[in-house]
């Protein structure tokens, strides 16, 4: 299945797949992508799922409480989706960097609870454990960042834990930037991560 999306090509060999949070669309994070790495390829891309008119990659029941069985589907099919853009637009599928916020961030831990060569790396900001009860596959040499905040109502701090720890069990590399606010973005844990990203 065709998912709405933008790419740009860019100069370097990275594709950086940028994935927004509930309620946004492919251009939200546009602007990121040139602040951690401006000559990467960017493929951005606008979930397939709909809540009250609100994007999202999808179905969850409940805040908080998601539709397992379709993130499962619709991790795939963003899996799929990638691959067949890489093929068509001559990126190398071996060097994708998701970028996401929030439900976006979930859609791409999904990736890579999944599927080891799913990704290369991922920023995840503010993300949550998209699911329980699955065996990871072997993520050593995967790089993770993930930016949250001590005071984030939505991904509490005991839930990114459990997420870093479970992608360091599976052989990740992890790094947690915690700052003082909420689930909102903040300047400084994109300047972060974007240090991060320099020593992919
Ligand atoms: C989710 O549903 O993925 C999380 O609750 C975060 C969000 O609201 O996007």
């Amino acid at each position: 299945m065709t998912m709405k999306h933008i790419i740009n090509n860019g100069n370097n060999d990275t594709t950086l797949l940028l994935l927004h949070g509930t309620g946004g669309n492919e251009q939200d994070m546009l602007p990121l992508s040139g602040l951690i790495d401006n000559d990467a390829n960017v493929l951005s891309v606008r979930g397939n799922v709909s809540e009250q008119g609100m994007p999202r990659f999808f179905r969850r029941i409940a805040e908080g409480i998601f539709d397992e069985e379709d993130l499962v589907k619709r991790t795939h099919e963003l899996n799929d989706f990638i691959t067949t853009t890489a093929q068509e637009n001559n990126l190398n599928r071996n060097n994708v960097v998701a970028v996401g916020y929030s439900n976006g961030a979930n859609i791409a831990a999904s990736l890579m609870y999944h599927d080891k060569d799913a990704l290369h790396a991922a920023i995840l900001f503010h993300p949550m454990v998209p699911l329980r009860n699955i065996e990871l596959p072997d993520l050593t040499g995967k790089k993770v960042f993930i930016g949250a905040g001590v005071n984030d109502p939505i991904s509490p701090r005991q839930e990114t834990e459990e997420l870093a720890q479970t992608l360091t069990a599976a052989g990740a590399d992890v790094e947690i930037f915690w700052h003082q606010s909420g689930h909102s973005l903040t300047q400084e844990e994109v300047q972060h991560a974007a240090e991060w990203y320099k020593s992919l």
